[in-house]
């Protein structure tokens, strides 16, 4: 409300300067973007694009705004980026699992184990291969603009999970990306892709005995009311990812670019804080509101199975090997 208020005053203020004949640096080329995401706005990311979206609108005196699209409302993640990669849609919230099925680089990102901890996907995020992985789809009508933290993910179902056997013959939702249905295949489980927004209801009618996310999912997603047990083996640390459409970058002049990039890096920042908080949250709410047990337990034995995919997307290219062990050196 206040940043349309804001918006409003700034608009008559430009026009009230370009009726002086004062020039404006962006008087010419208001635009507005719309952006599509499939959380809900009481979300650390969705709260992280407001903060992008006010941080744009000041640095352009107004002249570049976003309308942000929560709850699948513009459509559900896949059907989003499809969107902006045809120039359809300006932006989409998505993570890199999703995008693997547009590049199969982005599967670096869903290596279960790759990163050792926060410390060191924050380090690989904000360092060179976070910045050419945001570049290198942009040949492919989109390209990344920022990341944002999405925690360490976990199984959770309506049994409790305490070592990769008593994953046997679960079916566990994974988002529709190769590497997450390959390594759930690894686990023993039963692999069944679907869209975040259609898992409450397959968790209530007993289509799947479980899913995996970050616990931020019990709460915000309330799959915590059906899965009662959350198992805390951190199998991946997936990035939510900002993307853009080529073709809006493209129509974007030099100055509204160099602001949205410096608003979504900022945007960034601030969600860094805001994710421990909101995980940490989350946690109590489950424990204490939901009646969701969190399960510790030997993260060695799931990430032996998994091994594998480290080796198949090593093998997947000689810039996927580099940057795998580039991410390792890291650690
Ligand atoms: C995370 C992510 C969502 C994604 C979801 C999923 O929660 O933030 O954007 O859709 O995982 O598992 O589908």
């Amino acid at each position: 409300m206040t940043t349309r208020r804001r918006f409003c005053t700034w608009g008559a203020g430009t026009l009230l300067l370009a009726g002086l004949g004062v020039p404006s640096a962006f008087a010419a080329e208001a635009r507005t973007l719309r952006l599509s995401h499939n959380l809900t706005t009481a979300h650390s990311v969705h709260k992280a694009m407001q903060v992008m979206r006010d941080r744009v609108l000041e640095l352009t005196d107004g002249t570049l705004s976003i309308d942000i699209y929560p709850n699948a409302q513009l459509g559900n993640q896949r059907e989003s980026v499809e969107l902006v990669q045809a120039g359809i849609l300006d932006m989409a919230k998505t993570n890199a699992s999703e995008l693997e099925a547009f590049d199969p680089i982005f599967s670096l990102l869903n290596i279960p184990y790759l990163f050792e901890s926060g410390a060191h996907y924050y380090r690989v995020l904000e360092g060179d291969i976070g910045r050419d992985i945001l570049g290198a789809t942009a040949g492919k009508g989109f390209r990344g603009l920022t990341y944002y933290d999405s925690g360490a993910r976990g199984f959770y179902a309506t049994r409790p999970i305490e070592s990769p056997a008593d994953l046997k013959n679960l079916k566990i939702r994974v988002q529709p990306s190769p590497t997450a249905i390959e390594m759930v295949e690894l686990m023993g489980a039963s692999p069944t892709p679907l869209a975040f927004g259609e898992l409450y209801t397959a968790l209530q009618q007993g289509v799947v005995d479980g899913a995996e996310n970050n616990p931020t999912a019990l709460v915000t997603a309330r799959h915590g009311e059906v899965a009662k047990f959350f198992t805390l083996d951190e199998h991946t640390r997936i990035p939510d990812m900002l993307v853009i459409s080529e073709a809006s970058w493209r129509s974007l002049s030099n100055a509204h670019r160099r602001a949205l990039r410096l608003a979504a890096a900022e945007s960034m920042a601030s969600q860094k804080a805001a994710w421990q908080r909101a995980s940490d949250a989350a946690v109590s709410t489950a424990k204490e509101e939901m009646g969701v047990e969190f399960i510790e337990v030997d993260m060695a034995a799931f990430a032996e199975r998994t091994r594998p995919i480290r080796d198949r997307v090593a093998s997947q290219s000689s810039r996927a090997r580099r940057w795998i062990e580039a991410i390792e050196a890291q650690a």
